[in-house]
């Protein structure tokens, strides 16, 4: 499985607080079947601001590193989540912030009350400066109340829709399952943040999803898109 949405660099936003969290952050992820992951360090203009030079050099540490522990075929690519503001377009332009494993997708998150007219325009925004914006948990948002309308048409102006694994559990679980089964969700990420709160566990309701949607489905949200991103990625 592919994670497309962690908080795993240590010590560089409310992720990971050292490199031995993140090791075991890493170990635990492993456990349970993911193979890739994406690295994707809040990036808030005021608040989290690490440079892509950083991020570089922490992704290559963490990737050393599980080559020390022996989990040979894990890898980590370095990333974003990016705070929508009206500088995100030109930072991705600049290179200022990263897309996922530096490719053209760029993780795009909002405040949890934004109005669904500033997610259009933030779509098409980030569009026409050649970006595709992933939506980040996109369950999130009150105001877009995970209307299929909605998400129809944001997939049409060209972003792509994730949820937090966490919230198959939660109160919205129906409304992603429908969600789902009309193809308008495309990535399922743990949003891992450390060990216990939203651990970097993807996996858990896979089956249960399997079971709802078929196995081709499953591998879609888990895999097969994500496999889309690294494709394009330089690290590949
Ligand atoms: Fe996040």
């Amino acid at each position: 499985m592919i994670d497309i949405h962690t908080h795993v660099l240590p010590g560089i936003d409310d992720g990971s607080r050292d490199l031995r969290t993140s090791m075991r952050m890493l170990m635990m992820a492993y456990k349970y079947g993911t193979r890739r992951v994406i690295a994707t360090p809040h990036f808030r203009g005021d608040r989290y601001t690490a440079t892509p030079d950083q991020i570089y050099r922490l992704t290559e540490q963490l990737n050393e590193n599980i080559q020390t522990v022996g989990l040979q075929d894990l890898k980590v690519y370095p990333g974003n989540e990016i705070l929508y503001d009206s500088r995100t377009s030109r930072y991705l332009r600049e290179g200022r912030v990263l897309g996922l494993a530096d490719t053209t997708y760029a993780l795009i998150e909002f405040m949890p009350y934004v109005a669904e007219e500033e997610v259009r325009r933030a779509v098409m925004d980030i569009r026409m400066s050649g970006f595709r914006p992933v939506i980040a948990h996109v369950e999130r948002y009150d105001q877009l109340e995970m209307d299929p309308d909605i998400l129809y048409d944001l997939r049409e102006q060209g972003a792509r829709i994730q949820i937090n694994a966490s919230s198959l559990e939660g109160k919205v679980k129906r409304r992603i399952l429908r969600t789902m089964k009309e193809g308008l969700i495309d990535f399922v990420a743990s949003d891992g943040h450390g060990l216990e709160h939203r651990p970097m566990i993807l996996g858990q309701n896979r089956r249960y999803i399997e079971k709802k949607l078929g196995t081709e489905a499953a591998r879609d949200l888990y895999c097969c898109n994500a496999g889309e991103i690294l494709a394009e990625s330089p690290y590949r």
